[in-house]
């Protein structure tokens, strides 16, 4: 099979560190370069000491833009409203997968919400929102792919099922833990490890970026479902790890295996989405491309558990796991390792 030729925008943050380590040793993909702000012109292995041996790349300038023309495909792996700046000047036949919200909410007035302004919105409508288990269709035409957030990666997959079956009545409430590598690399006050590795508290309160992208993504798959979610993230004391616990009722009284049914039949030939008995675990998913998805039920009550390590299904997992499948790979090709345990 013909091996692509891979440049990777950011790559010097933690999402290009895992896509690095999985792209360096993807039997399909050639790393022909990869930029960096200010870590430009450092060695890549300086950077990211666990690649030593695995490559001699150097950090490009991000304005490097003159590289387009060498690589078939390219990974965004900026912070939010810079791939905007970018994706125009990309040639049409290079394949763009981006990691960052640029891309992912389709009502202008929705993104200037959350997000801002945009300076090249109508390119928007070029982008497939890249939850592979629920668009791999769309992602295997497509040559522009907008990879979820983190969190939503989570939620989304936890209601996908029982939004699909049109079984819930009422408020949606989704209860989300994340791990302090989800706020990148650089440092602030919020995310110091001070303040951050024995504490728990929450943040962003109804104002979650990922909000609008959970009910976009769900309410395509069942236009019925009336959106209604309270999304509420905390910080937790781990490094890697998105733990979602999702409480909802249903319109009538439900079993676990009828609930069960839902999501084995929703996610048969989804390699990457496990099921298992009760609450899923954070370690058993790092630094693995899995999604454990568990659940219990009480009558019309049903509580969803769904965790990923954030980087890797929640980033560059998920961004890799679309790579394969727009350019006709098998869908685990680099991803097909479990996580690791303790
Ligand atoms: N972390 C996660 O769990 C996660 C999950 C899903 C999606 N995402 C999204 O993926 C994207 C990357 O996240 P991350 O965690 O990898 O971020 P990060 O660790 O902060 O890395 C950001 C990268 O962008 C570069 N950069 C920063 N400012 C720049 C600028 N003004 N111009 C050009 N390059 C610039 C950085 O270069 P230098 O380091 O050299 O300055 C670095 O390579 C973000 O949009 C994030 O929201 C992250």
């Amino acid at each position: 099979m013909k091996v692509q030729k891979v440049g990777i925008v950011g790559g010097s943050g933690y999402g290009g560190s895992e896509l690095l380590r999985r792209l360096l040793v993807h039997p399909y993909a050639e790393v022909v370069w990869v930029t960096a702000h200010s870590q430009e012109g450092k060695r890549v292995d300086e950077v990211h000491p666990n690649l030593r041996g695995f490559t001699d790349l150097v950090f490009q300038p991000s304005s490097f833009s003159e590289a387009w023309k060498e690589v078939d495909v390219i990974f965004l792996g900026l912070p939010h409203s810079q791939s905007m700046n970018l994706v125009p000047d990309i040639p049409i036949r290079v394949k763009i997968i981006d990691l960052a919200g640029d891309y992912r909410l389709k009502d202008p007035d929705v993104f200037a919400e959350y997000y801002g302004e945009h300076t090249s919105f109508l390119l928007q409508s070029e982008f497939v929102y890249g939850l592979t288990e629920l668009n791999r269709e769309a992602v295997q035409l497509s040559s522009r792919v907008a990879c979820p957030g983190c969190f939503a990666t989570a939620s989304i997959l936890g209601l996908a099922p029982l939004v699909q079956a049109d079984v819930i009545e009422g408020r949606v409430i989704v209860d989300a833990k994340t791990g302090s590598s989800g706020s990148g690399i650089k440092p602030s006050a919020g995310t110091h490890h001070p303040s951050r590795a024995n504490s728990f508290y929450a943040y962003k309160m109804f104002n979650h970026r990922h909000q609008p992208e959970i009910v976009q993504a769900l309410q395509e798959l069942n236009p019925s479902w009336d959106g209604r979610l309270t999304f509420q993230t905390h910080s937790a004391p781990m490094v890697r790890g998105i733990f979602a616990s999702i409480y909802l009722s249903t319109k009538e009284v439900m079993t676990e295996e009828q609930v069960g049914d839902l999501f084995r039949e929703f996610y048969e030939g989804h390699p990457f989405v496990r099921l298992v008995g009760g609450s899923p675990n954070t370690n058993w998913v790092k630094q693995s491309n899995f999604a454990d998805i568990g659940w219990a039920v009480d009558g019309q009550d049903v509580t969803v558990f769904a965790t990923i390590d954030n980087l890797v299904k929640g980033a560059s997992g998920q961004a890799i796991q679309n790579f394969n499948v727009m350019c006709g790979y098998p869908e685990g090709t680099g991803l097909m390792v479990p996580g690791t345990h303790p």
